[in-house]
């Protein structure tokens, strides 16, 4: 393999048009923050770039429905992710913004330079244009008619229903969904990358030369080779981005996918004067990580910008990892089916080396993987708690115990001894080659691997038995045992630092570098350890079941928000309504009619006489809760038989567009029987 003088390291830049959420993080950051973690450690030459992806269509679609300006969101959310990754220990170099008068410049002056070389084409198409709204629209802010399956709610480039891939100009009915108007179609001129120019070259690039990306990444590259490259367009007509920098292109600014990934070069040249060197060096080994959607964007199409341009240097990796879904469900944004990373470090404080943890050790690195609050739970519990606590925790108070917390020496080493011992290289050679082929979940558990290996030690040397009759036996014990604590507080501080940095506390150590890793003699003897302090606690129900709730709410706020009321229904004459008799009544008895799931037998005082009444409401109250309501009856309801019951009468209930039914009973108390109308 070649041998690199530095490497130049990238994470996607999040949209800021919402806070980043678990979703991102277990896909791009924790990843490439462990990663640069371990290369800093290693004493490599390296720096990490990133910021907020600040332009783009949504962020003006959201602008306008909160009647604010993009600037404000982004402005917003750009400082929300700011701090929220930093309240999680990502460890960027620079979290810089494509909004920026660096970023700007250099996006325009890339252009300008593909646009003087001939690297563009130009072409002249119809587009659908907002007259209300006075935009463009972009095919996702068009919704019709499908014409292969009628579907009514099909998108202006694909439909959802059949999957069929559409033309914003094959929809029936067209419709923006910004104004709710028919758009009108209009004559736009656009600057296109002509990808097919550069086919050859991606091909031999990435299928010959880098068979060692991940299949996915490879897989994913290859069809689209495969497929054939087509033109793109780089420019957008919008009022929000850069402004296309040549002639002829008023109203017109790079599309966003044009401009965000040289962000990463602006933001370079915002860290350093001497980002040339990290660019333009073939000594300099750039990697990129990046969720599976991005895979197109930093394999293909920045590539060929990269080439098309001249003189830098292109990804050497682009370790890119699959969805992660939670409780079962596709993350959203838009829906809010999310775990919200600056919620998180509120609901949780302190509790950001769990995250990482159980967001590493589930991270969908070949396939999507489910995030659940029971899994975080039991692996807080069970593997941090109960492995990794535990270990160090036992170690450092039986040195505090048996020696006034003073490192003992070693007496005469038993085969076990050396065994345990010899494992510590051999878990460190694992670890390192893990992480350098990008695979985190493998190297989390060498790195585990350190404090199960004490924790195993401990067990089967069993040091608070030998005390009493060979207390030199304890001294070799305890000894080794700091050791190994001393090798996991390296080996875990790319994964979760803040553990890291509680243990070399607790061992009154500074910070042992990554070459130490491996060895027996990381504190000496007579070394006075620090103050034992409990690393993680236990998770209790309570703490997941508030945040399944807060789901659950979110979901329910969602429903009603998308929900329509019915429309109104046919007239009716006012002597018809009054055949309705309607009586206050009140539930006496209730129980649950059995192997149904919806109904409930109820038994009714209605004033009138007893009577039985079969209602499905089993799913929205228990028989505890209705006994002694006042309800609601329209009596004369013609009796029907349920369930081998017959149910004389009907109980009134509202029905929200979501299907959550409530009952509806006098105001105050009143006499069983009054009538209602
Ligand atoms: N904002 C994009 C996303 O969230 C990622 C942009 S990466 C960059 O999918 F390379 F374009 F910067
Ligand atoms: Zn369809």
């Amino acid at each position: 393999m070649k041998e690199y003088k530095r490497y130049l390291v990238t994470s996607a830049l999040p949209y800021a048009n919402g806070p980043v959420h678990i979703g991102h993080l277990a896909g791009v950051y924790i990843p490439s923050d462990i990663y640069v973690r371990y290369l800093r450690k290693r004493g490599r030459d390296v720096i990490w770039i990133c910021g907020s992806d600040e332009h783009g269509v949504p962020i003006t679609i959201k602008a306008r429905r909160e009647g604010v300006t993009p600037q404000d969101i982004v402005d917003k959310y750009h400082q929300i992710i700011k701090d929220s990754f930093a309240g999680l220990g990502i460890s960027f170099d620079i979290y810089s913004r494509t909004t920026s008068p660096v970023h700007s410049r250099t996006a325009s002056d890339f252009f300008r330079t593909l646009y003087e070389k001939g690297e563009f084409t130009e072409e002249t198409t119809q587009q659908y244009y907002d007259e209300e709204a006075g935009i463009f629209l972009a095919d996702r802010y068009i919704t019709g008619t499908c014409p292969k399956c009628g579907n009514e709610g099909a998108y202006g480039d694909q439909c959802e229903k059949c999957g069929s891939t559409l033309n914003a100009t094959d929809l029936i009915n067209p419709r923006s969904t910004v104004s709710g108007t028919q758009p009108v179609l209009r004559e736009t001129k656009h600057w296109y990358l002509p990808l097919d120019r550069h086919e050859a070259f991606l091909r031999g690039w990435i299928l010959d030369e880098h068979k060692e990306w991940k299949t996915n990444v490879y897989g994913q590259c290859k069809s689209w080779l495969d497929g054939g490259l087509q033109p793109r367009a780089v420019s957008r007509d919008l009022d929000w981005g850069i402004p296309v920098p040549v002639e002829g292109a008023e109203g017109k600014v790079l599309y966003v996918w044009f401009d965000a990934p040289i962000g990463y070069i602006s933001a370079t040249k915002e860290l350093t004067p001497d980002w040339e060197k990290y660019w333009k060096s073939e000594d300099t080994r750039l990697i990129h990580f990046i969720g599976k959607d991005n895979i197109v964007f930093h394999c293909i199409v920045f590539p060929a910008m990269l080439k098309a341009h001249g003189g830098y240097i292109l990804p050497d990796n682009v370790p890119a990892n699959e969805f992660l879904n939670l409780e079962g469900e596709k993350i959203s944004t838009s829906r809010n089916w999310a775990v919200w990373l600056n919620e998180y470090l509120e609901d949780l404080p302190g509790k950001q080396d769990v995250l990482r943890y159980v967001l590493t050790a589930n991270a969908p690195e070949t396939k999507d993987n489910d995030f659940t609050w029971k899994e975080y739970q039991a692996r807080n519990n069970n593997e941090l708690v109960a492995v990794l606590g535990n270990f160090v925790n036992r170690a450092l108070v039986l040195t505090g115990k048996y020696f006034d917390g003073i490192v003992p020496s070693t007496q005469e080493l038993t085969d076990y001894d050396r065994e345990t011992l010899a494992e510590l290289p051999r878990l460190r050679e694992s670890l390192e080659n893990n992480i350098e082929q990008f695979r985190f979940r493998e190297a989390l558990k060498d790195a585990m691997g350190f404090a199960r290996l004490g924790n195993k030690y401990l067990a089967d040397t069993e040091p608070w038995k030998v005390v009493k009759s060979d207390p030199d036996r304890v001294a070799t014990i305890l000894n080794i045992a700091l050791q190994i604590t001393a090798n996991t507080a390296i080996a875990i501080e790319p994964f979760m630092p803040f553990s890291a940095e509680k243990m070399w506390r607790m061992l009154n150590l500074e910070p042992l570098g990554w070459d130490m890793l491996g060895r027996a003699d990381l504190l000496a003897p007579a070394h006075r350890i620090g103050k034992p302090e409990l690393l993680f606690e236990k998770i209790e129900d309570e703490v997941i079941e508030k945040q399944l709730r807060k789901l659950e709410a979110a979901k329910a706020a969602n429903a009603a928000a998308n929900a329509t009321v019915d429309a109104q229904k046919d007239a009716v004459s006012f002597d018809d309504f009054q055949k309705m008799d309607i009586r206050v009544s009140r539930i006496i008895a209730a129980e649950k009619v059995v192997k149904t799931k919806k109904l409930l037998k109820l038994t009714i005082d209605t004033g009138i006489d007893t009577r039985v009444i079969v209602s499905g409401i089993a799913e929205h109250y228990t028989p505890e809760e209705l006994i002694g309501k006042q309800v609601l009856v329209l009596v004369n309801l013609a009796p029907r038989e349920l369930k081998g019951i017959e149910s004389r009468g009907m109980i009134l209930m509202a029905a929200d567009p979501t299907g959550k039914l409530t009952l509806i009973g006098p105001e105050g108390d009143i006499m069983n029987g009054a009538t209602v109308g």
